[in-house]
């Protein structure tokens, strides 16, 4: 089976279980465990920011970060088919007490005119009060789309002017530093707070980091073991997510080539089961593919060559 369905599907290569044994450890909730700490430096570094926090899921990290920007009882304002607001199950409202409205964008991306007229001020007791601004990048159900930097930077500044922290669900940021070339501080010195993953294209079994200040970071360290996230000998973990960092990143690039050579490729998910493509249906006409480590170029050509007479012939079907 050549397995398209998501970048979280991918199995540890040997050299990152290697590095995981041979991880030194300790009791992370003691602060002991060195590989975990070494993480967290290096994962704010490469941001730019103070802090950083180990978390089981992107969700966790997320959820973290979101809550200690927005107060219980204001909103967030993010795009319609965000991760946030559709898949992190209402974490958000039934934990954080948050509530979010929504703008719009095929691809997911900024629609400043529509989120500066989203934006409610602090108004007492009569309107819910925005605190915070999230973006994705890059998108996942807009397509894998890449912010373009100056959306970006065009929000960070109705943010300021506003008020507003600003989130960024960087779970996949890597793919837009490498498609984009952008440097990962430029991306992190828009953000106040993110959440960022090291079990999706980069490969690692477990493991996601929210990334902000050191008061921050120390706030939600408390909120993360409240809620059942504290963890002990996480070095194992850790090990195998710095070793992503520094094997996984360039390679990228490989599997941005390899889901252009697909790009033309929306078929059947049965009958490309039926001969050894799994895919993932996510509308009555879009299919979902991801190139990730574990889909060589050869993978990614034969998956091409069994879609490409399916996309023809359902296209032909109309
Ligand atoms: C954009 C985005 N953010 C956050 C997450 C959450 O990650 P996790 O599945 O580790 O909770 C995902 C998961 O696929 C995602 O695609």
């Amino acid at each position: 089976m050549i397995d398209l369905r998501s970048d979280t599907v991918t199995q540890p290569t040997e050299a990152m279980r290697t590095a995981m044994a041979r991880a030194e450890v300790g009791d992370d909730v003691y602060g002991d465990d060195p590989s975990v700490r070494a993480l967290e430096e290096r994962v704010a570094a490469l941001f730019g920011h103070e802090a950083a926090l180990f978390t089981v899921t992107g969700s966790l990290a997320n959820m973290l970060a979101v809550r200690s920007v927005v107060p219980v009882g204001a909103e967030l304002l993010c795009e319609a088919e965000a991760h946030v607001v559709r898949a992190e199950l209402g974490v958000h409202a039934a934990v954080g007490g948050v509530t979010t409205r929504t703008w719009r964008h095929p691809r997911g991306l900024v629609d400043l005119t529509a989120i500066e007229e989203l934006v409610a001020p602090d108004l007492g007791p009569f309107l819910v009060r925005t605190a915070a601004l999230s973006i994705e990048n890059t998108h996942n159900f807009g397509g894998g789309t890449v912010q373009p930097l100056d959306g970006m930077r065009a929000l960070r500044r109705v943010a300021d002017e506003r008020r507003l922290a600003l989130h960024v669900d960087g779970a996949r940021i890597w793919n837009a530093h490498v498609a984009t070339g952008v440097p990962l501080p430029v991306y992190g010195a828009l953000a106040d707070v993110m959440g960022v993953c090291l079990s999706k294209g980069l490969g690692a079994p477990v493991g996601s980091l929210m990334v902000g200040s050191a008061d921050t970071v120390a706030e939600q360290r408390v909120w993360r073991k409240r809620l059942g996230g504290g963890w002990r000998q996480a070095g194992v973990l850790a090990a195998a997510g710095l070793h992503a960092l520094a094997h996984h990143v360039d390679r990228l690039v490989d599997d941005h080539q390899h889901a252009r050579l697909l790009a033309d490729a929306a078929a059947v998910v049965a009958t490309a089961r039926e001969q050894g493509v799994l895919t993932g249906a996510v509308g009555s006409r879009t299919l979902r593919l991801v190139t990730h480590l574990d889909v060589d170029a050869a993978a990614a050509r034969k998956a091409a060559d069994i879609l490409a007479p399916l996309v023809r012939d359902s296209r032909a079907a109309g």
